[in-house]
């Protein structure tokens, strides 16, 4: 792979893996960054990375869902691989505006698909990501494997779940190489403060109410981004093609502990100005309609298979991560007042 197209790069896990990539000294390839910079992408993520590799990282602000711009990123770039991260990501957003996540999620998948196939001749992989939300919930009891049937519940994961379908076929019907990650919940830098951790540590911070859905017993698997980005490019570099792979982290913790985890951690490393516990702050809130009650995943095929276990257990992934909300509180104050959208608009226009 010496030409990688990565879409979403300017998202929370996309930028992990840029990151990721370019701390490897033995990575030489060239990234192609394709991202529409919806409200979730900030440039500013790989700002870093963008001043260190002048010659190997290209940003293109483009729409996945943008056939013309698309065949373009192929052919000016010579792509021959490509990992797709590019997607809307979150359920409660899904529920309100659906309409976003099919375009981008089910028919950005597809003209991304299409391009390939014009450029297939060139194309080594097509690594699609995705999420164990497509198998539907869990109850108390067993786990989901890549065996697993589909059951998604929200137009999210129903989308995702059409994304998927789709990149299997373009692997039956036209051979293109490509292999698929089903992950659970990530956390860590970067993560737009919608999601459940980064809003709980900011709100903490804030003295704000941290609002649990339901009674919080709704149970997700954490896993530490930068465990689920190095499992990307190990399946990317040695996934069998046609094949899928699930990602977890064997962390499975009731949304009401996971806060409670959080609260503690602060407590220690920065105690509230009143000196209060910061489960104070808990309050329950009315709950997310059609709430998947609990994702637990199997991911022994990744393990035996390609050799990858998780380098995070959750005490150490999430001090790292509330340890880098407090050292980046620029970075927050940006996002949180909107004046990254106004350095993009200056930057790139308001399209
Ligand atoms: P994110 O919302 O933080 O980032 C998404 C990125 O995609 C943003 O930079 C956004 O600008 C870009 N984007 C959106 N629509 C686009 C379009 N039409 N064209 C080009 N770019 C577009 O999402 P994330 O949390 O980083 O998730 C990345 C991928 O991983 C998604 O496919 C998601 O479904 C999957 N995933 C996420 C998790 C998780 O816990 N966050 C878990 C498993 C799988
Ligand atoms: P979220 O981070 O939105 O990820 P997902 O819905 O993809 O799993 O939510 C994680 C869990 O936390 C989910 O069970 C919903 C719950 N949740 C809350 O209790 N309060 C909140 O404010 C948010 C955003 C989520």
């Amino acid at each position: 792979m010496q030409s990688i197209l990565v879409t979403g790069g300017c998202g929370f896990i996309g930028a992990n893996f840029i990151h990721l990539l370019f701390n490897n000294p033995d990575f030489k390839a060239r990234i192609i960054n394709v991202d529409k910079l919806t409200y979730a992408g900030n440039p500013e993520n790989l700002t870093v990375v963008e001043d260190a590799y002048p010659d190997r990282y290209v940003f293109v602000r483009a729409d996945i869902c943008d056939a013309q711009a698309m065949t373009e990123v192929f052919s000016k770039f010579n792509i021959d691989a490509v990992c797709n991260f590019a997607a809307e990501s979150h359920v409660d957003r899904s529920i309100v505006e659906p309409d976003a996540f099919i375009k981008t999620n089910i028919y950005g998948t597809f003209t991304l698909l299409e391009a390939a196939r014009e450029f297939q001749d060139q194309i080594i992989r097509f690594h699609h990501v995705s999420t164990d939300e497509v198998f539907g919930s869990l109850g108390a009891d067993g786990y989901f494997t890549e065996e697993t049937a589909y059951q998604p519940n929200s137009p999210y994961s129903a989308s995702k779940a059409a994304s998927d379908h789709l990149i299997r076929a373009y692997f039956s019907t036209y051979d293109l190489p490509i292999t698929i990650s089903n992950c659970s919940n990530n956390y860590g830098p970067y993560q737009f403060p919608e999601k459940l951790i980064p809003l709980m540590i900011l709100h903490a911070l804030e003295g704000k109410p941290l609002p649990v859905y339901g009674k919080g017993n709704n149970i997700r698997d954490w896993l530490y981004v930068c465990d689920h980005c190095k499992a990307v490019w190990d399946i990317m570099q040695h996934g069998k093609p046609g094949e899928t792979y699930n990602v977890g982290g064997r962390c499975e913790l009731a949304n009401l502990d996971t806060v409670g985890i959080i609260c503690d951690v602060l407590d220690e490393i920065q105690p509230a100005k009143n000196n209060r516990p910061h489960r104070e702050l808990i309050k329950f809130v009315k709950d997310r309609p059609g709430h998947d009650f609990r994702y637990a995943i199997d991911c022994a095929k990744l393990e035996n298979e390609l050799g990858w276990t998780p380098q995070e257990t959750f005490d150490s992934g999430i001090r790292k991560t509330i340890q880098w909300y407090l050292d980046n509180r620029e970075w927050i104050g940006r996002v949180k007042s909107g004046e990254y959208r106004a350095w993009i608009e200056r930057h790139y226009g308001d399209t």
